[in-house]
């Protein structure tokens, strides 16, 4: 294999994307824990939001996304987003990515929560993702490496740089990587969660990595729980997009009663935070959550893999009710990056879901996460290929393991969806302190294993490795959770149920950088 310049983890549209900027001018190769199909981007329904229409503006799209995110936004980040997103926009439209358009031609624009306009662009319906992963697969660069089933579970670091990845195989076979880069474009962290729109991959692992690297974390308390899975013999097994409310769906209780008015002005369409804490409690008052869609025109056709979801579950969309019920979906915090991809550790980058550049506040706005990937992989493309790339660290090196460690080998390490629980539990839609103290006191057991895992990891299992990454996620995320005494969008404590003046643009670090560009 060639030296690579890049190595990007991830296989979904921010990795790809980024890849393929590069790729003219560096050697990129990518690696994947799973499939170039298991990634988040291949289940994106709702669509892009881009202000492309003549009525809309970027100035718009920019107060809605600074709304949503609760002001907690790095307003730089958001101009960036919205400004460059049009161009870009019609730049891969250019390139041949097709958008569903309406009879005469013009772009069918989508409603979601949130957004002053219709001004989300959508393709195959309610299949944006999986269009646009299709469309990207068939144009990236055969300059480009892609290696499935290769999951990164160390990144290397020599003399203060990030020098490359250690990967493990199907097989148990560990193998060290070196290039001058490394970008992690992994996705976010869904699957700590048991009810989550994610794919079941997504549990956060990069975050942690980087986080033993040395690499800043940030915003970690914020998770955005989707107000509208479908909901199937107590699980939740799919999205049902916000799309479906943005054509004139509805929520309702089991006997029929709206109560998004009780909620927000917007009702059905209100800021995704507010829409799924008024689930929570009307779950929590033993109601049973519909998603009544009488009043949605051709749902067949608009909504073409909802309906198969639906179908797949024995939902009958004749009686037109589908159960709901929120789910983990979209993590606003990860790794602490500027606009261009740059973390606090040189030689390491991140982009899309996976970094916190502050670009979504405490709340992302529907449908911006796709436009992210877009602005954000060009921004950082561009950056390095513009940069000189530090000469690569060259040799690996073996840590040596401490005996007790070995005895001990992880044999009362949990079982991930007792984390998964837990969570929910205790750092889900509704927190407070004494739920998160009990969460960290369960979390703090298994901290040998995390402080421990520089050494371990040469000797433990995937799944046990996984399994630490993320019970050290999930303790980051609680003392965020704890620090952060307000509520502000996905954020809330009943203890601290208000917003408060002095925490708006605070933001909780995480190995606290020491200089940042
Ligand atoms: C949805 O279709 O509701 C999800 C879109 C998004 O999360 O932006």
């Amino acid at each position: 294999m060639q030296k690579p310049d890049v190595i990007v983890v991830g296989s979904g549209l921010s990795a790809l994307l980024t890849a393929n900027y590069l790729s003219d001018k560096l050697n990129v190769i990518i690696f994947t824990k799973s499939s170039k199909y298991d990634n988040n981007s291949f289940l994106a329904q709702g669509g892009v939001a881009c202000a492309i229409e003549h009525t809309d503006s970027w100035e718009q799209h920019y107060q809605d996304t600074l709304f949503a995110g609760c002001y907690h936004n790095d307003e730089n980040a958001v101009k960036v987003l919205t400004q460059m997103g049009p161009e870009l926009l019609r730049e891969i439209v250019h390139k041949g990515m097709k958008f569903d358009k309406d009879k005469q031609g013009n772009y069918s624009l989508g409603m979601e929560g949130a957004h002053s306009k219709r001004r989300i662009l959508h393709a195959g319906g309610d299949q944006t993702g999986k269009k646009l992963m299709e469309w990207l697969q068939s144009t990236l660069s055969n300059k480009v490496q892609l290696v499935e089933h290769e999951t990164v579970i160390k990144l290397e670091v020599q003399d203060g740089v990030c020098s490359g990845v250690q990967t493990i195989n199907n097989n148990g076979m560990r193998k060290s990587y070196f290039s001058s880069s490394v970008v992690l474009a992994t996705g976010g962290a869904g699957a700590l969660y048991p009810f989550t729109s994610n794919n079941i991959s997504i549990t956060g692992m990069a975050l942690s990595l980087a986080y033993q690297a040395g690499a800043a974390l940030t915003d970690l308390e914020f998770m955005q729980f989707h107000p509208t899975m479908l909901s199937y013999e107590g699980r939740a097994v799919g999205l049902i997009s916000e799309a479906v409310r943005g054509e004139g769906a509805y929520l309702e209780t089991g006997s029929g009663k709206r109560f998004m008015e009780e909620y927000h002005p917007l009702k059905d369409l209100a800021p995704r935070d507010v829409v799924s804490r008024a689930i929570f409690y009307e779950m929590e008052k033993g109601e049973s959550i519909y998603l009544n869609i009488e009043h949605v025109s051709d749902f067949v056709e608009r909504f073409p893999a909802i309906t198969a979801l639906c179908k797949k579950h024995n939902i009958c969309l004749e009686k037109k009710r589908i159960p709901v019920v929120p789910g983990a979906h979209f993590y606003m915090g990860g790794i602490f990056t500027n606009i261009n991809g740059e973390t606090t550790l040189p030689g390491l980058f991140a982009v899309g879901e996976a970094a916190c550049n502050g670009v979504h506040g405490a709340n992302r706005l529907a449908s911006n996460s796709l436009l992210e990937t877009m602005v954000f992989s060009k921004t950082l493309a561009d950056h390095l290929k513009k940069i000189d790339l530090p000469a690569s660290a060259l040799r690996y090196r073996r840590e040596e393991l401490p005996s007790d460690f070995l005895q001990r080998k992880c044999e009362s390490l949990p079982i991930k969806s007792d984390i998964q629980q837990m969570m929910m539990q205790y750092a889900g839609i509704v927190r407070n302190e004494e739920g998160l103290f009990t969460l960290k006191n369960y979390l703090e057991i298994f901290e040998p294993y995390w402080k421990g895992l520089n050494q371990l990891t040469a000797i433990l299992s995937l799944e046990e490795i996984e399994t630490i990454h993320m019970l050290q996620l999930s303790f980051l995320i609680t003392e965020a959770a704890i620090k952060r005494t307000e509520s502000r969008g996905t954020h809330y404590r009943t203890d601290h149920p208000v917003a408060k003046e002095a925490w708006k643009q605070v933001r909780i670090m995480h190995n606290v950088p020491d200089k940042k560009g």
